[in-house]
């Protein structure tokens, strides 16, 4: 699952947290605010929730202390083996946006933090359609991600980190398939949400998607 990326996230599964804490400068303006962006998204998810990308479990952490239902999917072995050892009790499945075990139940909230991007603009319709399919009437999208207002925007941050020498940052902003507001927005309002965005840093945005009907 998640052939792509799952040896990327193995081999950083051990130092990932040290790198959302800022120790990475080529990462730290990314990570900013870093606890509050993951705040923000348990704050907004409710009933039964879905979480995809857990990786270490920072955000599934958040949401159980909360004292709310989760269930989490994670295509890389060794992430998974993190969030468990962090949270024993975690109901956490191999799994990726496009491809998990179906809950038993229907979720409310699908919630994700610094994964979306992973999925081509077409796999992100794939996938925001089988949420519109599996949430209850007025369930939500909540993610937060690198997203930019629009291609200009883009194009600046990736020469932004070429002056900076900020080359694996500029590579990944290269590589990987960041899109924007606009093509989010499109997509949402196709497929029956609203969506909504908040900007987070100078990299993430909190967004928002209620299903219509
Ligand atoms: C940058 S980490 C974010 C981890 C965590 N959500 C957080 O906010 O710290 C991205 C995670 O998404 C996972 N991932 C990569 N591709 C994915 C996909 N297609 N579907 C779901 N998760 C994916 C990776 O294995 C990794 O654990």
């Amino acid at each position: 699952m998640a052939s792509e990326f799952n040896k990327l996230f193995d081999d950083w599964s051990k130092t990932y947290d040290d790198t959302v804490a800022g120790t990475d400068p080529e990462y730290r303006a990314v990570f900013a605010h870093y606890e509050d962006i993951l705040q923000s998204v348990a704050d907004r998810a409710d009933g039964l929730i879905l979480e995809f990308g857990v990786g270490t479990g920072n955000l599934t952490e958040r949401i159980l202390s909360q004292g709310k239902e989760l269930i989490g999917y994670e295509p890389s072995v060794e992430m998974r083996k993190i969030a468990k050892q962090k949270l024993p009790g975690l109901h956490l499945f191999e799994g990726d946006f496009l491809e998990f075990p179906k809950p038993d139940r229907v979720p409310d909230t699908v919630v994700s933090t610094y994964a979306f991007h992973h999925l081509t603009d077409e796999d992100k319709k794939t996938a925001i359609t089988r949420f519109h399919e599996l949430l209850s009437p007025g369930g939500k999208i909540v993610f937060a991600d690198t997203v930019f207002a629009n291609k200009e925007a883009k194009e600046k941050m990736i020469q932004d980190s070429l002056d900076n020498n900020y080359d694996r940052l500029a590579q990944d902003l290269q590589t990987e398939y960041y899109t924007t507001i606009p093509v989010l927005t499109e997509i949402f309002g196709e497929l029956g949400f609203e969506s909504a965005f908040t900007r987070k840093n100078d990299f993430v945005w909190l967004i928002e998607a209620v299903k219509k009907s």
